[in-house]
């Protein structure tokens, strides 16, 4: 009988779990942006962590907020002893859902549950990667960001509420099962949930939640809004557009000069040099110190690459190895756990967190360092013998929780680098390994130990709804064609980067590893034909420099991201919805990459306009696929009818006064005006207003430049217009 009666009251309170779930306090922080508040606000969330404030001006600029497709007082939650736990409606069956970071196994969300924690490895589609963003975006024109930095399951739209089974189905024989599934395929195949589908966010450890919810009217504004809602987006440092090689682990100066010598012997443009963990007298965990036996003279080697027209990066991470100078001062302020041996840095802690920004401020960029790799700041999602994790259970004297840390560390240990280069009105372009919500404003762009074709060129266009930066590296490769379309795709990336980092020879002396470590490499004419390769693929991304840098700004100003899933540009083609291999690169450019060894591939072009086939130099019908045969290392590109692009004469690196050589091309009768952007590429004097716009405008065959601004110095040149 006891056990009938707790029973029922189990039941009676499963049934009813929305209704005792509390009503949140809802407030418009800026133009279509709503928080909807729950419980007790969490001390240390992204949001409290910020780099820049709300881009209020900029969102009142942004299109009328579109229609939600439900009402905010919709937004439920429960709030339990040990976990917050949020409902979100979803209840279209058409409504397809994007976003959660970083992903690189899933594009359409709708169906999935969610785990986003930071991770060293990316896990099928749990969403666990460097990057995992509670943000999502939905068809329906609208956004939902939950400012947490717990670690959240989400089930997206995969539950069936009980309370949402229909009367009719209650003793309903036609509703038996009549065929029994004898297939594990069968049994398990996907089936769409039932009724009323949330997105519930379930949030261990929390007492309370912020849900901040961007109207559209389309995933794209929902996206901006996201993106100025996090401080706007980043602009790089002009040079950060060009090609970024990092060299062997175990190397010295002389094999980095070696490379640099090279590269430029073979005219392969590059503008950044990165140094991997040799550079250090100890890596792993680090000491954040010249090692004088491979490094003599450092201050003079890396003065000497800079006037060879390189920027240097260092590699590292952030534990404090004991024969660092920074482990005394650090000591006290850190976790009560070690990694690697090291010291974890408790960043939140303001002492602490300026102690490390200072010693990269004096130490490195003082002598002419613009970049870091932030390496090893996210965790092994499975524990193996690489011991990389501190646990959740660590404490920290600042009293973040473990779990908050190792989910905020990545982007912590950012700010603490850029807030040295920012008093030093410098900008970067630096690497990191794990980043978190509001991450827009950051000039780090996210890497990898992985290595999937399909997967990288996924979290290509992944990324773009979560205001993140995704460098597609380029390692090694098992054939020249493959090599080649890496390198192609890499090209058309948020940054270009080649990181044969356990090689010791050049990668266009040898692209196979074993035999790149054995010494064997390709012949000289074998070696020319890679490095001409390279030339040719990285000349065609220099020519787009001032038309990236372009979409930048709109990124920076607009919340734009410079590359786009198509869904973003086009959501009424509802072909597009599943198309996680092509992407917009900036305003004009459709970019479709070869894949993997392939030569060929379909691409499907947007409907609603026709596109010019950039290598079959004709025009294509849009609504359609295509066929595109290509040789590997070529990248099937098309533009937008009605744009203009400028393509600039190729630098071998870009320095602080490039003057570039425009040829303008009009794709089109009547395009619409492309805006370039013209500063000093270096400061943050663009954030006081220093910069030039200037409008490219093509009206009755006749272009036309007009040039608005402060900013003194000549940044482009037109040397001619063509037209399409
Ligand atoms: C890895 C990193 C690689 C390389 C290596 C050096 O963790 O992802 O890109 O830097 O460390 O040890």
């Amino acid at each position: 009988m006891l056990s009938r009666i707790i029973f029922v009251a189990v039941f009676l309170m499963m049934s009813f779990h929305l209704c005792l779930a509390q009503d949140g306090q809802i407030e418009e922080v800026a133009p279509g942006i709503w928080r909807v508040h729950f419980g007790q606000t969490e001390v240390f969330t992204p949001d409290r962590f910020r780099e820049k404030d709300i881009c209020t001006e900029s969102l009142a600029g942004l299109p009328e907020p579109g229609e939600l497709p439900f009402k905010l007082e919709e937004i439920q939650c429960q709030i339990r002893q040990a976990r917050t736990i949020v409902y979100i409606p979803c209840d279209e069956p058409e409504e397809q859902i994007y976003g959660f970071g970083l992903d690189s196994g899933a594009y359409e969300q709708k169906g999935l549950r969610k785990y986003l924690t930071v991770s060293a490895q990316s896990i099928g589609k749990t969403g666990s990667s460097h990057g995992p963003v509670p943000f999502y975006t939905s068809t329906k024109g609208y956004g939902i960001y939950v400012d947490t930095a717990r670690v959240p399951f989400v089930h997206v739209a995969r539950l069936s509420a009980k309370a949402s089974i229909s009367a009719s189905k209650v003793n309903d024989p036609s509703s038996e099962t009549t065929e029994i599934k004898t297939t594990v395929e069968e049994l398990y195949a996907a089936r769409a949930a039932e009724g009323r589908t949330e997105v519930v966010f379930d949030i261990p450890g929390a007492a309370g939640i912020d849900v901040y919810v961007f109207a559209g009217p389309e995933i794209k504004q929902a996206v901006q809004r996201y993106n100025l809602f996090s401080g706007g987006g980043v602009v790089p440092p002009l040079w950060g557009l060009g090609m970024k090689y990092r060299n062997y682990g175990g190397g010295n100066k002389d094999t980095v000069m070696e490379v640099a010598n090279s590269l430029r012997k073979f005219g392969i443009p590059c503008d950044m040099l990165g140094l991997e963990p040799g550079w250090q007298t100890a890596a792993y965990s680090c000491s954040l110190k010249w090692s004088d036996d491979r490094f003599a003279d450092h201050d003079a080697f890396v003065d000497k690459l800079v006037g060879m027209g390189y920027r240097v990066n260092l590699w590292e991470h952030a534990y404090i190895h004991p024969s660092s100078p920074l482990f005394e001062p650090l000591k006290d302020k850190s976790g009560d756990f070690l990694v690697w041996g090291g010291l974890v840095v408790d960043f939140v802690n303001p002492e602490a967190f300026n102690i490390f920004s200072e010693y990269h401020g004096k130490n490195f960029i003082d002598h002419n360092i613009t970049g870091f790799k932030a390496d090893e700041c996210d965790r092994e999602f499975v524990d193996n013998a690489t011991p990389f994790n501190y646990p959740y259970c660590s404490t920290f004297g600042s009293g973040i929780d473990g779990d908050q840390m190792t989910q905020m560390y990545g982007y912590l240990y950012q700010r603490s680098i850029l807030r040295a280069f920012k008093q030093r009105n410098l900008r970067t372009w630096s690497d990191v390994r794990a980043t978190c919500g509001l991450s827009s404003p950051m000039p780090f762009v996210l890497y990898s130990d992985s290595y999937g074709f399909n997967e990288y060129l996924r979290q290509l266009v992944n990324s773009s709804f979560t205001g993140l930066l995704w460098s597609p590296e380029v390692r090694e490769a098992g054939s020249l064609e493959e090599l080649l379309n890496r390198v192609a795709m890499s090209s058309y990336a948020h940054q270009m980067c080649l990181n044969p980092w356990f090689v010791p020879n050049p990668l266009w002396t040898q692209y196979d590893r074993g035999k790149n470590e054995r010494g064997e490499l390709l012949d000289n004419a074998g070696q020319e034909k890679v490095a001409d390769a390279f030339t040719r693929i990285i000349n065609r991304r220099m020519s787009l420099i001032p038309y990236l840098y372009a979409a930048y700004y709109e990124y920076y100003l607009q919340g734009l991201p410079p590359l786009r899933a198509l869904v973003m540009d086009f959501p009424d083609d509802k072909k597009l919805r599943r198309v996680d291999d092509a992407f917009m690169f900036g305003a004009a450019l459709l970019v479709a990459p070869l894949k993997e060894n392939a030569s060929q591939r379909t691409v499907y072009l947007p409907a609603g306009c026709r596109w010019y086939d950039l290598n079959a130099d004709i025009w294509r019908e849009g609504g359609n696929e295509v066929q595109i045969s290509l040789t590997p290392g070529e990248v099937p590109v098309f533009v937008k009818e009605n744009s203009i692009v400028p393509f600039a004469t190729p630098v071998e690196f870009v320095a602080d006064d490039t003057v570039f050589a425009l040829t303008v091309k009009v794709f089109g009768n009547t395009p619409v005006d492309l805006t370039l952007y013209a500063d000093d590429g270096i400061s943050w004097n663009f954030e006081k207003g220093e910069y030039n716009q200037i409008k490219l405008s093509w009206k009755d065959g006749k272009g036309s430049v007009q040039e608005t601004g402060p900013y003194q110095k000549k940044r482009y040149e037109i040397i001619s217009w063509e037209q399409k």
